[in-house]
């Protein structure tokens, strides 16, 4: 109650004490119908605070966060519960009780917690034998506890009472929830009218198995085989993306692309087939989390109006990192994941003309272990000039995103790519190659832009644009603006969740 209706309240007679009869008849309240929330539910096998391996959890995190923020939905998440959950969350989990989900000739316990933040409710999926292991995935058996966990999802809706107007899937650890849903679940009255989005965070993992075990393991009748099959496998990406009332992509570019052949590792026909179902939502990140004016693990902070303790992080990180101490040599940083289609083969055909000039470069990551020894052994022979830490550390990742000033992904494929949003929001220039998100989040600096972009892949046309970056950095108030520029450019969800928000409400028209 607010206070002026507290003191109006207080001003009104006592009923009972005086009795005035009106002398007209007061007129009946008009009815106010407040619509019903719309139910959202995510399904994904990670999300960012609890556990993360990758982009995929920061998005769940950040996006079920922002479209909880309008009040015609109700989001809520599911995720299984892995023994790598984070201690510090998890002692808050609440059990709320237990079921026994069927798969196949299984009766698997299925135990249930809850948490709530941020006006968003989380459930997680309990049960040892799949998820006490360290790690997400990685497992012989990986095919079986996403099919327990989707199977699980479809049980508990029952249970916890909340049957979703849409039910959101997130990469193929999730496409079975769909699957189910369209080949079990449909024909029971509650489920009927759940609508069933799929979003494709990255097409190169498609969840594959064999035919054979399509009703043995997944519990899915052979009647519908057609409907998951692809290439003479289970294809768990295929047979969502076939049953799903809208599929989609983390960026309008990579949308096109997966029509391709080029990026779309097999599936494109099947994408042409269903393009009518097909859209592209750019990611965001969560400003609050990657905010330079208050990131605790910056050796300094500061923001686009007042920079100058940027240079602070620069210098604490060269320390740190062995290198000499230089504020006019620009530092080159890379943070990836080590695999080819972060274009690491572009960077090894040209890394050593960049190191002659005067620059220092960084690296961060973790992955094949060619790449690992490969830049290994390069910031041996340069010592002093290029420093390569394998390991995933998220602390350092953001004293390197606040210290350096050029942030080099010249990905051959990005489906949206975060760490160049995040670089960005930190003042340190992008250097990408256009493709996917990054053609979408980063515009070239010649055509007044936030960064340097290219487009073949090619590593002499990324040389190109990296000397052309190194060139407006010696040219200090222009590298000052464009830091700014970087700085101040809208990477957050305020767009991209208005755009899944109406995605999910024109599915339920
Ligand atoms: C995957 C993609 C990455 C994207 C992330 C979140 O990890 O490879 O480009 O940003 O998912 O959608």
């Amino acid at each position: 109650m607010n206070k002026t209706t507290e003191t109006k309240r207080k001003n009104i007679p006592d009923a009972e004490a005086v009795s005035v009869t009106p002398a007209v008849a007061p007129e009946p309240a008009p009815e106010v119908t407040v619509a019903p929330k719309k139910k959202i539910l995510f399904v994904a096998s990670e999300a960012a605070p609890f556990i993360a391996t990758g982009g995929l959890a920061e998005v769940i995190g950040s996006l079920s966060k922002a479209v909880a923020k309008d009040e015609r939905f109700d989001v809520r998440v599911i995720l299984p519960l892995y023994q790598d959950i984070r201690k510090e969350y998890r002692k808050d989990f609440r059990f709320i009780g237990n079921i026994f989900v069927p798969l196949s000739w299984r009766n698997q316990y299925c135990g249930i917690f809850e948490y709530e933040a941020n006006n968003v409710k989380f459930y997680f999926v309990d049960n040892e034998y799949y998820f006490k292991r360290p790690g997400c995935y990685g497992y012989y058996d990986d095919g079986e506890r996403f099919a327990f966990f989707c199977r699980s999802v479809m049980e508990i809706l029952g249970f916890i009472g909340f049957y979703p107007d849409v039910l959101h899937c997130h990469d193929w650890q999730a496409a079975l929830a769909a699957l189910y849903l369209k080949t079990i679940y449909c024909f029971r009255p509650e489920y009927q009218f759940i609508r069933a989005v799929f979003t494709i965070h990255n097409i190169e993992y498609q969840g594959k198995y064999s035919l054979d075990i399509l009703e043995d393991l997944f519990g899915i009748s052979y009647r519908y085989q057609n409907l998951v099959e692809f290439d003479r496998c289970i294809n768990l990406m295929k047979g969502a993306i076939e049953c799903c009332e809208r599929f989609s992509t983390v960026s309008p570019t990579y949308a096109s692309e997966i029509k391709d052949p080029y990026y779309a590792h097999g599936l494109d026909q099947i994408v042409r087939r269903n393009e009518f179902k097909l859209c592209g939502i750019l990611n965001g990140i969560d400003p609050d989390y990657y905010d330079p004016s208050t990131d605790k693990a910056l050796f300094a902070n500061y923001s686009a109006e007042y920079p100058a303790n940027k240079a602070v992080c620069k210098e604490e990180l060269q320390k740190m990192l062995g290198l000499p101490v230089k504020p006019d040599t620009p530092v080159i940083a890379m943070i990836s994941r080590l695999v080819s289609h972060k274009g690491l083969d572009l960077v090894k055909e040209v890394i050593e003309q960049v190191l002659r000039q005067d620059v220092q470069f960084v690296l961060l990551g973790t992955g094949d272990s060619t790449y690992e020894n490969y830049f290994t052994d390069l910031a041996r022979r340069y010592q002093g000039k290029a420093v390569s830490i394998i390991s995933f550390n998220s602390d350092l990742s953001r004293k390197i995103y606040s210290g350096a000033d050029l942030f080099l992904m010249p990905s051959k494929s990005e489906p949206c790519g975060l760490s160049q949003m995040i670089a960005s929001r930190y003042g340190t220039v992008a250097v990408v190659r256009e493709t996917g998100g990054l053609r979408d989040s980063i515009t070239p600096y010649g055509a007044g832009g936030n960064g340097f972009t290219f487009s073949n892949y090619d590593a002499y046309d990324m040389l190109y644009v990296i000397n052309e970056a190194l060139g407006v950095y010696r040219m200090k108030d222009e590298w000052q603006q464009l830091v700014k520029k970087a700085m101040e450019t809208d990477f957050t969800w305020s767009t991209s969740a208005k755009s899944y928000e109406e995605l999910y409400l024109s599915m339920l028209r």
